[in-house]
């Protein structure tokens, strides 16, 4: 619950950390507007992850997994940042937080303005080439899919992590980086079961930092996380970034 207790308490331990990072999952763009993958409403109560997050799925049907793809780009293109993302980019410019890690494929914490971002599974909004190096932006739905590279004329793919796909290169390593410094990390709606992401609160937290949760629901990271709000993270992360302005007047 969000209680005057919890907001002190995480606003009191952002203020005394010196390398605060944080993670993000699909529940902080949940009140933008774009579905999140686990639980009740999520995507994969509705869609088999198998058909449509693999390379296997893509190589034999990639018309359909475009399809999805394109649904997900227009929910992308329409939303816009909400509180949560802004907040986040304010502890950034009040220099308390040195890096958002994402798990996210939306671009709303660029929108925010958030400077230093590493974002684990890929970006929605581009295409990459599957046989050359041709990549595109994306600002438009895709009329025709699936659509294909106008250099080569192979097909073009979502620029995003597949199930058994690696990080994009550096992710992982500048992951890493940061989470070693860290001596504090903020864990915003993600169910943190997905690996790597999913370890990094643990980590973190055997190096000696502390763990601040801001989750709708209680989560594997709740039962040692020093801080666990169970409220939405746009209503959350306001109240916390306001206290913590208040401890620094
Ligand atoms: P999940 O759908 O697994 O988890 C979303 C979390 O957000 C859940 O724990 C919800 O309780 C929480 N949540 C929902 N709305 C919220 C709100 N308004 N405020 C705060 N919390 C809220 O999404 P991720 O953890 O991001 O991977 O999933 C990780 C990865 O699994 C995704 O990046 C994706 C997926 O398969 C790939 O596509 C590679
Ligand atoms: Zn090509």
């Amino acid at each position: 619950m969000l209680t005057e207790d919890v907001v002190l308490k995480a606003a009191k331990l952002i203020v005394n950390s010196n390398y605060l990072i944080a993670l993000t999952g699909s529940g902080i763009s949940a009140e933008s507007g774009i579905p999140t993958f686990r639980g009740e409403d999520g995507l994969w109560k509705k869609y088999r992850p198998e058909e449509l997050a693999t390379p296997e799925a893509f190589f034999s049907d990639p018309k359909k997994v475009w399809e999805w793809y394109n649904w997900r780009i227009s929910m992308v293109l329409k939303a816009e940042p909400n509180k949560a993302h802004y907040a986040l980019t304010e502890l950034e410019k009040l220099g308390l937080l040195k890096t958002i890690i994402t798990q996210n494929v939306d671009d709303l914490h660029e929108r925010s303005g958030v400077k230093n971002l590493i974002k684990l599974h890929g970006n929605i909004l581009e295409a990459r080439c599957i046989s050359c190096s041709y990549r595109e932006k994306i600002k438009t739905p895709y009329i025709e899919i699936p659509p294909k590279c106008p250099k080569c004329g192979s097909l073009l793919r979502p620029d995003v992590v597949w199930f058994s796909e690696p990080l994009p290169t550096g992710a992982l390593e500048k992951m890493y980086e940061s989470a070693k410094k860290a001596d504090g990390i903020l864990v915003i709606g993600t169910s943190a079961m997905v690996m790597p992401a999913g370890a990094l609160p643990s980590f973190v937290k055997n190096n000696g930092g502390v763990v601040i949760e801001i989750n709708l629901d209680p989560t594997p990271v709740s039962h040692y996380a020093d801080v666990s709000i169970q409220s939405k993270a746009g209503e959350a992360l306001p109240a916390i970034v306001k206290k913590v302005k208040e401890f620094l007047v």
